[in-house]
Formats: structure tokens, C-alpha cells, sequence
């Protein structure tokens, strides 16, 4: 059963009040009403930022789900030539193609070339340079059977783990450990499509240290820049927090934060959510006081208390570029 829903609102104020609906089948994230609990809406703000730095002919996103990426993409960016979607689930993928293609002015028709890739990160993509390559990917290695339901948004098969030539690194083993290993296999491939001007943009949840996020960009060489930082709603906290807590011990924990909390500490200092001023570091000391683990998350939504936790658009570029 396909779900409809109206989308222009979401992609921002570039969509000029056009009518603009998509589908949604039950394994993809559907549009919540309040709008800082989508991802979605985080990355449409950054590419808001982003589309005023320069002209940007083609952008491809890494695990579409919808498509809806793709289609404020094609809005945002309004130099594009080039729209390319991937995603390892073949059927959404049909999906979103449809879901882009539909919503398509005829000009755009005619000038982008919109492509579908299914497969593993940027294995599927053609040996082209990419302005935009964009991605969210899920976090948490898991044994489930992942075709069912929501499931491939949060987790990652751990059969496709990956082998690194530097595996032994003690970098690498810190990655794995708070669960970026998807995240850094994405930058690793990323590197080799980018265009001279080309920037990756990873929309990453900030539930683990700052550093290791930079350092995990640098070591690869990108320059690392912190497009935005906000505050989001955890969705599916009863499929999401005890995939965390697994991984947890004495060594390595996740930031949580109790919602309500945190929603009234940022409104009571006057801090726009996603902020484009505050880094995650900032936001971290803000929403210290209302910290929790996973397996405190755990305890807290058991109470019916909702958590949230940080998420932050993340822009690797070339150096020198
Ligand atoms: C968190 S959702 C992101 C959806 C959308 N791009 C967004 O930003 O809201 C993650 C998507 O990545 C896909 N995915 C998971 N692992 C992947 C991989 N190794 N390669 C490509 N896509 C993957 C999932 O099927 C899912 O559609």
C-alpha cells in the first residue's frame, strides 16, 4: 500500500508553493508533521547553505529511500544536469525514481538526466565526477533480516562489513567501535567520484564524539566543515536505542538527551534549530545537563519519556579546492 503525501513544505521556500506529492511504501521513512523530526529537513537546509557557495551541476544521493533527497535536490540546486539515486532496495528505488520524475518541471525533463543505481554505496555509480554526492546512512551492524520494514534506515548488514587495508589501524577500530564503519566506507569510496569542486555531504546523527568525526574526514583526506547543527526527535526509539546498547560498555557510550529538556533549553537560549552558528561541540555543553546513554535512553522511554539526540550535515571537501 503506497502512502501519498505533500511534500513542498519540507523542501523550503525554492519550491515556490508548488503542489509537489510523493509515495511512501511501508519500509520508507514517511514525512512527520513536525518538521525537526525528518532528517530530511536537515539536509534541505544545508543544501539551502550550500547552493549559495557556487553553481552545482549534478548530485547524487547514497541511499535514497523515497527519493525525496533527490527531488528537493532538483529544486535547490537549480544548475542541475546530472540526478543520480541510489539505494541497495531495488523496489524503493523504482519509487523514487517515480517520485522525482512526476514532480519534474518539463524544462527539467528535458535538461536533467535522472538515473536509478541499485547497489551498495558507491559501488552501483558509473566511473563519472559528482558535483553533490549526498548520503545518510544507517548506523548500527545487525544479523536481522533486513528487507522487512523500516529496518534497512537504522541497520546495515553485518556480512557487508567492510575489509580496509588499513584495518588494523587504531583509528579504524575506534570508527568501528562507535559504529562508523558504514559512514567511513561511504568517504572512503566517496573520494574517487568527486569533481574538482565537488563536496560530500554526510547527514550523521551526533551520538558520537566530535573528534572522531573529523578526524575520521581528515584521515581521509577531506577539508571538514560543519554545515549545520541541530536537534532531532529519535524516531523508532524502540527499534533504535537497543541497537546502541549493544554496542556500549565501559569504553564507549552514545549521547542521548531527554526531548522536552533540550527542546526548551535551546528555545530558552534563543537557538534556531539547525543552527548554521553553533558547531555540535557548542551544542553538546548546551544539552550537557540532559545527557543519557543508550541504556539510560533505554530506561527513559520505558517511562514514556521521548529522547532526541543531535544530528549535524557534515561537508567533506578537496582540499585545496
Ligand atoms: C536513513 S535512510 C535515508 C533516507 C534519505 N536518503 C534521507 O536522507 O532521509 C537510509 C537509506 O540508505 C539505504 N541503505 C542502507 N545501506 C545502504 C548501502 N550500503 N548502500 C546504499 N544504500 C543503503 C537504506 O535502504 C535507506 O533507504
Amino acid at each position: 500500500m503506497l502512502h501519498t503525501q505533500s511534500v513542498g513544505s519540507i523542501i523550503g521556500p525554492k519550491t515556490e508553493n508548488r503542489e509537489l506529492l510523493i509515495d511512501t511504501n511501508v519500509n520508507m521513512y514517511s514525512i512527520k508533521d513536525d518538521l525537526t523530526s525528518n532528517w530530511i529537513y536537515f539536509a534541505f537546509k544545508a543544501f539551502e547553505k550550500i547552493s549559495t557557495s557556487g553553481s552545482y551541476t549534478s548530485f547524487a544521493t547514497v541511499g535514497t529511500g523515497n527519493g525525496l533527497d533527490a527531488l528537493g535536490a532538483s529544486i535547490i540546486f537549480s544548475d542541475l544536469e546530472k540526478l543520480y539515486l541510489s539505494d541497495l532496495d531495488a523496489e524503493a528505488l523504482n519509487l523514487s525514481y517515480q517520485n522525482v520524475y512526476r514532480n519534474l518541471l518539463d524544462h527539467q525533463r528535458k535538461k536533467i538526466q535522472l538515473k536509478i543505481f541499485c547497489g551498495s554505496l558507491m559501488k552501483p555509480y558509473p566511473d563519472e565526477k559528482i558535483d553533490i554526492i549526498y548520503a545518510n546512512l544507517p548506523n548500527i551492524p545487525s544479523d536481522l533480516d533486513l528487507s522487512e520494514g523500516m529496518l534497512s534506515a537504522s541497520f546495515y548488514a553485518h556480512k557487508n562489513i567492510f575489509k580496509f587495508t588499513d584495518s588494523n589501524s587504531s583509528l579504524i577500530k575506534e570508527l568501528q567501535s562507535y559504529l562508523l564503519e558504514l559512514a567511513y566506507a561511504f568517504l572512503y569510496q566517496a573520494r574517487h567520484y568527486l569533481s574538482q569542486r565537488g563536496k560530500v555531504l554526510l547527514n550523521l546523527g551526533g551520538r558520537v564524539p566530535g573528534d572522531l568525526v573529523q578526524s575520521m574526514f581528515e584521515s581521509l583526506g577531506y577539508q571538514f566543515n560543519e554545515v549545520l547543527c541541530g536537534f532531532k526527535f529519535q524516531t523508532e526509539a524502540d527499534l533504535v536505542i537497543p541497537g546502541y546498547a549493544k554496542y556500549e560498555n565501559q569504553a564507549v557510550t552514545f549521547d542521548f538527551y531527554l526531548y522536552h529538556e533540550a527542546v526548551e533549553v535551546l528555545k530558552k537560549n534563543s537557538i534556531p534549530n539547525p543552527s548554521f552558528e553553533l558547531d555540535s561541540k557548542d551544542f553538546k555543553k548546551i544539552l550537557e545537563p540532559f545527557r543519557l546513554t543508550a541504556h539510560e535512553a533505554l530506561v527513559e522511554i520505558g517511562k514514556q519519556n521521548p529522547v532526541g539526540h543531535i544530528c549535524y550535515v557534515i561537508e567533506g571537501s578537496r582540499k585545496n579546492s
